[in-house]
């Protein structure tokens, strides 16, 4: 009868309860995360209490995140959620370098735009293209050497890099061939690489020759994709980059010629007080070679004051600890969204994060769409089980059976 919820306490004992004891009738001990704010988003259900996950990376002292899991543990599908969310709720333009050719269905559908960069395909962005509110703390040619540099740094260096002399002649060439655009700035003055090439012939050391050789297959040879000028719209709310079919030695130099894109939208959007948030899916790709690397670092360090807001999504964890440089991207990212852990990668992420053994376990074998989040100091474990009878799911999933039905409709 004392038990039954009568008010009626037939037991004649009183005690009082010291904390510890009463913890034990009290049990909340999950954290919450559920911010009021206009652009929160949606990031699944908190594991622990149910309630929903709604966070507004802007409000992080700096945006950037990660995006972990092993293959299929569903990274690119969370970034597709976010980016649907983001796109409904806030304001903010979204660019995706997709080397996957998998984000299309959803850009198309939300009316954005998709550029296909392929041998075949007759769309084409200038690698050369300057924007001359590039940055207004530095001038924009330095930061376009900069650019040129790290593209040849891929195309020309080998194990070692560039060579000192290789840089001087390739910055004299930058800031010669963009002389005309400068004193004259109209659409059709933009050099493209074959201006660079022919310029670094003239020169009379016999490196410039050694650079042009190497650059030549990318301008008459067979991989001259980016030997043209720009033909596409860049200015829509939601572009993507599918850089799928540019092949294995095109792929690198893709994904920094849409870095560079990527900043000179930036650089607008910064100017109209907007933010860009941009999703770069297989991420390890860019971290293997030093200059990419380098490339994505800086992003890393210095997006937030521009207001980009990046997301890395990668397999592999240990790519992120290659080098202190590239720890720099782990280090500066205030929100990560970790999907299932192999094992190696677990013990790595244990030790850098600081997460407990129980922590882990929501890591650990977890099904597709669970996993930890982390938001600054936040750690709550999530899960999302997306609804599958959906329209967004079918223009999200990437699993073959899914994708044969959708065909056959
Ligand atoms: N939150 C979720 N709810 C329901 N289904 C999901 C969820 N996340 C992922 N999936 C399913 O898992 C599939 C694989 O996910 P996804 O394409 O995101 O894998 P991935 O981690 O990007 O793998 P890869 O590293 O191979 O690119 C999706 O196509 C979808 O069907
Ligand atoms: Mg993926």
């Amino acid at each position: 009868m004392s038990c039954l919820p009568l008010g009626l306490n037939q037991i004649e004992i009183q005690r009082g309860l010291t904390t510890s004891s009463t913890a034990i009738f009290v049990p909340f001990t999950t954290q919450e995360l559920f911010q009021n704010g206009k652009e929160a988003l949606y990031y699944g259900i908190n594991a622990l209490s149910n309630n929903l996950i709604m966070v507004d990376r802007k409000l992080l002292k700096n945006p950037n995140g990660l995006i972990l899991g092993t293959p299929g543990s569903g990274k690119s599908f969370s970034a597709k959620r976010e980016i649907a969310n983001c796109f409904l709720l806030t304001n903010d333009d979204v660019i995706i370098c997709d080397p996957e050719a998998e984000y299309a269905p959803l850009v198309e559908r939300l009316h954005g735009q998709v550029i296909k960069i392929s041998p075949t395909s007759t769309n084409y962005i200038n690698p050369m293209d300057l924007n001359l509110d590039y940055s207004d703390d530095e001038s924009p040619l330095s930061l376009k050497s900069d650019f040129i540099l790290s593209l040849c740094e891929l195309i020309v260096g080998g194990k070692d890099g560039l060579q000192p002399v290789q840089k001087t002649i390739i910055d004299r060439c930058v800031r010669l061939v963009y002389q005309t655009y400068l004193n004259d700035p109209r659409p059709e003055n933009m050099p493209i690489l074959e201006d660079l090439y022919n310029l670094l012939r003239s020169q009379e050391e016999k490196e410039a020759q050694y650079i042009a050789t190497a650059l030549e297959i990318y301008v008459t040879g067979s991989l001259n994709v980016f030997n043209h000028q720009s033909n596409v719209d860049i200015n829509n709310r939601i572009v993507c980059y599918d850089i799928k079919e540019l092949g294995k030695q095109l792929k690198k130099i893709g994904m920094l010629v849409v870095q560079d894109q990527v900043w000179n939208r930036v650089t607008i959007n910064r100017a109209a007080h907007k933010s860009t948030r941009y999703y770069i899916d297989e991420m390890h790709l860019l971290l293997k070679e030093e200059q990419t690397a380098a490339y994505t670092v800086e992003i890393w360090k210095r997006f937030r004051k521009w207001g980009g807001i990046p997301t890395g999504i990668t397999q592999n964890v240990k790519d992120l600890l290659s080098s202190r440089e590239v720890e720099n991207i782990f280090e500066n990212s205030d929100f990560v969204y970790m999907l299932n852990q192999a094992g190696g990668d677990r013990q790595i992420l244990a030790k850098q994060l600081g997460i407990s053994t129980h922590q882990l376990s929501y890591v650990t074998h977890s099904g597709e769409g669970e996993g930890l989040l982390f938001y600054g100091s936040t750690i709550l474990p999530f899960v999302d089980h997306f609804p599958k009878s959906t329209e967004l799911y079918r223009i999200m999933t990437t699993k073959p059976q899914e994708l044969k039905k959708k065909e056959d409709e």
